[in-house]
């Protein structure tokens, strides 16, 4: 179903301490709001139990980071699907650029990631966008295309309406370049348009697309205003409480 949303992508931030204590900031500031969108914290791994407790007695939702495509095993390191729904966790972020890039993640692990996470009833919310490079070739519409078919086309129509997407062109993560509402607004009805190719326009218009890269207090209100931008996913931002509170508030 389509709703606004934000979601925060924590990463590598915070001791244990920092985070429960962001968390109950994030609660707390919550409480005292009517907020006209779903709120996600997407915390490290470790702290995903002690975010889950807070959620169960909260309007917060949960998030995990990262899942492994294999559903147990002998894969050290690796958090699988099944873990993440033994704590709750309704969200799951796949295919952040930052995972694309460092772990080398290919088009075809992340389907494989996509299918697990809905087998457990776990939310994918799938991040795609193009390299600055790919944009000054104008070819940014096609690299986006090519992720979507290549990880999410594979799916059935039900089984598509249980994911969110989040659009975040590469080159606006962690650089203070944040897309203009109207780049914006252009790739989300693009990819609107290419669900409605793929699955009609009414699975289209239920998708909920977020916008993610340097969105923060100032800027979301614009991002948030255009038809197709249904929230954000958001980085810097979301380590602070009252940043994160006031673009969850963005909302018209
Ligand atoms: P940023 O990160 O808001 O710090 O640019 C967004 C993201 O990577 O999800």
């Amino acid at each position: 179903m389509r709703k606004n949303i934000v979601a925060g992508n924590w990463k590598m931030n915070k001791t244990f301490s920092e985070a429960e204590e962001l968390i109950d900031q994030i609660v707390v500031g919550m409480e005292e709001l009517s907020l006209k969108c779903e709120v996600i914290a997407c915390p490290p791994a470790l702290y995903l139990e002690m975010a889950s407790d807070y959620a169960e007695e909260s309007r917060i939702k949960i998030g995990a980071q990262n899942v492994s495509e294999h559903e147990k095993g002998a894969y050290t390191g690796e958090i699988s699907a099944p873990m993440l729904a033994s704590v709750d966790i309704e969200y799951c972020i796949v295919g952040h650029s930052e995972r694309r890039k460092y772990f080398h993640e290919t088009h075809e692990q992340l389907a494989k990631k996509v299918d697990i996470l809905l087998d457990y009833d776990i939310k994918p919310i799938f991040c795609c966008g193009e390299v600055l490079e790919e944009r000054e070739k104008e070819i940014h519409f096609d690299v986006v295309k090519k992720q979507l078919e290549e990880s999410l086309f594979h799916l059935n129509k039900d089984e598509f309406s249980n994911l969110v997407i989040a659009y975040e062109p590469v080159w606006a993560i962690g650089t203070g370049k944040t897309a203009t509402p109207e780049q914006a607004q252009e790739m989300h009805a693009y990819i609107r348009s290419l669900i409605a190719g793929k699955y009609g326009d009414d699975t289209a218009e239920e998708t909920t697309i977020l916008y993610g890269g340097s969105c923060n207090p100032g800027n979301a209100k614009a991002l948030f205003a255009n038809k197709d931008v249904d929230g954000g996913l958001i980085g810097g931002a979301s380590l602070k409480a009252d940043d994160f509170l006031k673009i969850a508030q963005s909302f018209e």
